[in-house]
């Protein structure tokens, strides 16, 4: 295993996301030895910390990972604060000489990753600056890495993406979806690609409908202003559910390299066309959870939202690819807070067989087949197969072949950020996203935004909380003569 060597400048070093997340990341990098000697990490925020203090702060977001204390000392030791304001052009000249002192102090050989682990509203500047004011190393690597949300919709995407190109090339700028960093998700192409069994059955003539869930139990909790201006379209369909149908759907690339990869998803997200508001009302549903005892408060109840939000908590629908492979099989997606249970997964619903001659139990139709990836909160996988009842009876009836992750190894496994870390000091974009996929599903997403902010409340579904959405989402189905395969028990 090589070292990586580099140095991290992590804007928005006090936040939550980079204590929750990056800090575990990288000293899971460090654990594993893949950081060792050759890495520095400045971190920067407007709050007045001293170095002992953010160290502390380092250690704390370590609890409960493995290691001993001294291991995580010396690890927290390669981190310096810079209290900043990433509006003010003369803070960039202290970090800059801070960066170049931690370069020679580590021998980092150049490599800079800039981490924007901040509101995206400061994305553009911290860019900027970090050009304008000589951040960018002449010798190794530059990479800039951006949270989500990126935009919120395609022209302010647009807008961003301009802004920050004016520092760094596509080759240098990561978008963050951590959802690509997901192990189940990572499965979708071995699956698709290995598996000739799968790979020959994966388009409009073996597969009838797909189905993606990403559904949590929880409410807004502490992100009530971020998702008031958001909503769950742009919180979950625009980047996620999208980027899941893209690896689900698009061709085999023709090589396992980002850019193959990219073109592919790129080539078959371009076949989504946005729709008319006609089929928006037609294909898409969107609600909003009601409270109760036992249950909690309403979301217009929640602290920070107004009384008379049309925010969405909930969205389904159907999308549909326009090629060869795909056209006329449906993509029935959903995502919503407050459902009966937190699950992520995909549904692949084979055509039944067209020419059955076996009994069947009760005379029924033969069931599908169905493959279904269990992205979260477990990981695994279930194939749904016929075979013969137990015992005198010769009819057919459903079985379920049952793979999960092998847990020993899956506690060994990088969680997502680690993932993309690594993939990050590699110059791996192959699970970051491209500008062209972001531009074509943010056409989509504005297409349906236009006319739910045209209606307003209109159209809005209520739910009630711990159910499965709106009765809406199950009459989109209802009328193409199918039902949603997951019905919120966590054991199927
Ligand atoms: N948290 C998550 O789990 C999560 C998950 C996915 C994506 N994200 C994305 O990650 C980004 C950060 O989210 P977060 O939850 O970590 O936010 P957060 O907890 O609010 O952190 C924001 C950080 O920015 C700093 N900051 C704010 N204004 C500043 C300024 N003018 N100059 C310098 N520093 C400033 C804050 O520190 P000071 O107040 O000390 O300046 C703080 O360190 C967002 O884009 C978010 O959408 C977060």
């Amino acid at each position: 295993m090589t070292e990586k060597r580099a140095l991290f400048i992590i804007f928005g070093g006090s936040g939550d996301l980079a204590q929750r997340k990056l800090y575990p990341a990288l000293y899971g990098l460090y654990y594993q030895g893949r950081l060792a000697k050759h890495f520095a990490v400045i971190g920067t925020a407007r709050r007045p910390w001293t170095d002992d203090h953010y160290h502390d702060i380092i250690k704390q977001s370590l609890v409960g990972a493995p290691g001993s204390a001294h291991q995580k000392t010396e690890f927290a030791e390669h981190f310096y604060y810079q209290s900043h304001d990433v509006t003010d052009a003369a803070h960039y000249v202290t970090l800059r000489d801070l960066a170049e002192k931690l370069d020679k102090q580590y021998a980092l050989d150049g490599n800079r990753v800039f981490y924007m682990a901040m509101a995206p509203r400061f994305f553009a500047t911290i860019a900027e600056h970090v050009k304008s004011e000589q951040l960018l190393s002449a010798k190794g690597f530059n990479r800039l890495i951006v949270e989500k949300p990126f935009g919120r919709d395609f022209a302010t995407a647009k807008q961003l993406n301009d802004d920050i190109s004016q520092a760094f090339s596509e080759e240098q700028i990561y978008r963050i979806d951590h959802y690509l960093g997901k192990e189940m998700v990572q499965d979708i192409m071995p699956l698709r690609f290995a598996n000739p069994l799968l790979g020959h059955a994966w388009s409009k003539d073996f597969i009838d409908n797909i189905q993606i869930t990403l559904a949590e139990d929880i409410g807004v909790e502490e992100r009530a202003g971020y998702y008031e201006t958001a909503g769950a379209l742009r919180d979950m369909v625009q980047n996620h559910i999208f980027q899941i149908i893209a690896m689900l759907t698009m061709e085999k690339p023709a090589r396992y390299d980002a850019a193959s990869i990219h073109a592919a998803k790129r080539a078959v997200l371009s076949a989504i066309k946005p729709y008319t508001p006609t089929q928006v009302h037609d294909k898409f549903v969107r609600g909003q959870y009601l409270g109760g005892d036992d249950i909690g408060l309403s979301y217009r109840e929640e602290d920070n939202i107004a009384s008379d939000s049309t925010v969405e908590t909930y969205v389904a629908g159907r999308v549909d690819i326009d090629n060869d492979r795909w056209r006329g099989v449906p993509i029935y997606i959903r995502t919503g807070k407050r459902l009966k249970a937190k699950q992520s997964r995909i549904d692949i619903v084979f055509k039944p067989t067209s020419d059955n001659i076996l009994p069947t139990v009760n005379d029924t139709h033969v069931a599908p087949n169905v493959l279904t990836l269990i992205i979260e909160p477990e990981t695994g996988m279930h194939l749904t197969l016929n075979g013969k009842e137990i015992g005198t009876s010769d009819a057919v009836s459903p079985f379920t072949l049952d793979h999960a992750l092998d847990q020993d190894e899956l506690a060994k496994a990088p969680e997502a950020y680690q993932r993309l870390m690594l993939n990050i000091l590699d110059g791996n974009k192959l699970t970051f996203t491209h500008w062209a996929e972001l531009a074509a599903s943010w056409h989509f997403i504005d297409a349906i935004r236009t006319v739910w902010d045209n209606d307003k409340a209109d159209g809005l579904a209520f739910y009630n909380s711990g159910t499965m959405g709106p009765q809406q989402a199950d009459d989109l189905l209802a009328r193409d003569h199918r039902q949603w395969i997951w019905q919120g028990d966590t054991t199927k």
